[in-house]
């Protein structure tokens, strides 16, 4: 690189990744690290190079087109890029990476948090005990679900499904999955693959969803799917929101055909449809899969990686277009 470009930064990063990027870059950096609307992004990348974006900042077909011409790159703090109009991108020239790998192990902590806090009814027993209500000890009190010995079905069997699987199997779960393609034996590790969903989710005591959202997992688990689940079953979700459809699991979460639900991430999210706080058999967490500061800072390091390969000319290693 001779001239250092200028790359737009949306969100404040953790500190050892933004040493690292204005290092290598001069930066506009986010002032206040507020969300920015569609038009602010535009607005602002006028005169850069390239783009450093995390999942808040949304980029469909007309925002890339109309992405000022200098604009080369973008790089999504996230392993997801549905954020952005991935062939909009693509006609346009510009180029996308995201940062996989490095956010499997703590987003899988947080799908089995969400497992066991959703079937043993943590939400519920805090709520409990912070109003003041826990008034005496029972047998029949708080008796929840059990997770040890029990069939996993996981949707997505990539690096973060399967890394769900194999501490799974720390709990003695029986792992079925559903993907696009049959994995290989030895990444397989003995879970049983289902040609499609509905084949997998009859066996799925607990259903843990790993795939990425796109135009067919768009409202994938839909009522017709949910009734297929054993009743009573536990369904997490730490992927992205618009893969469940929301009215038709906070009905089954009303009936009992969904005992709980443990969810990480939502549709149209902060806002998030106000039926899931009344349940009582809801665990919420505000998207914080990756939120531990050695994978925010690995996620940050990887984006900038790949924006300083791209612009040293050579191949990004995590292009996704
Ligand atoms: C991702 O990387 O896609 C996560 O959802 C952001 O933490």
């Amino acid at each position: 690189m001779s001239e250092r470009p200028l790359i737009l930064v949306t969100r404040t990063l953790m500190p050892d990744a933004e040493a690292r990027l204005l290092r290598s870059f001069k930066a506009r950096l986010s002032a206040d690290d507020v969300p920015l609307s569609t038009q602010e992004i535009i607005a602002a990348a006028e005169g850069v190079d390239g783009i450093l974006i995390s999942p808040t900042d949304r980029l469909d077909a007309d925002a890339v087109t109309a992405l000022p011409p200098g604009v080369r790159i973008i790089a999504c703090h996230s392993v997801g890029v549905d954020n952005v109009n991935i062939e909009a991108a693509r006609r346009r020239g510009i180029v996308v990476t995201n940062t996989p790998d490095v956010l499997s192990a703590a987003t899988t902590e947080i799908a089995l948090l969400l497992m066991l806090g959703a079937a043993r009814r943590a939400s519920e027993g805090e709520r409990l005990i912070r109003g003041g209500n826990w008034k005496y000890w029972a047998i029949n009190f708080m008796v929840g679900t059990e997770m040890t010995g029990k069939r996993l079905g996981i949707i997505g069997m990539g690096r973060i499904g399967q890394l769900v699987a194999k501490r799974a199997r720390g709990f003695d779960m029986t792992i079925h999955y559903w993907n696009r393609r049959r994995l290989p034996p030895e990444l397989e590790g003995g879970a049983q693959f289902h040609e499609r969903i509905e084949e997998l989710l009859p066996q799925a005591d607990f259903l843990s969803i790993h795939c990425p959202l796109t135009d067919e997992t768009r409202g994938l688990l839909n009522a017709e799917r949910l009734a297929l689940l054993p009743r009573g079953a536990i369904v997490v979700n730490t992927a992205r929101g618009p893969i469940i459809d929301d009215e038709a699991l906070i009905a089954a979460l009303r009936s009992g055909q969904v005992a709980a639900a443990g969810l990480d991430v939502f549709t149209d999210e902060p806002r998030i449809n106000p039926a899931y706080l009344t349940l009582d058999n809801t665990f919420l967490l505000p998207h914080v899969g990756s939120a531990t500061r050695e994978t925010r800072t690995a996620m940050g390091i990887k984006a900038i990686a790949n924006l300083e390969a791209f612009f040293q000319g050579d191949a990004p290693p995590d292009r996704v277009v």
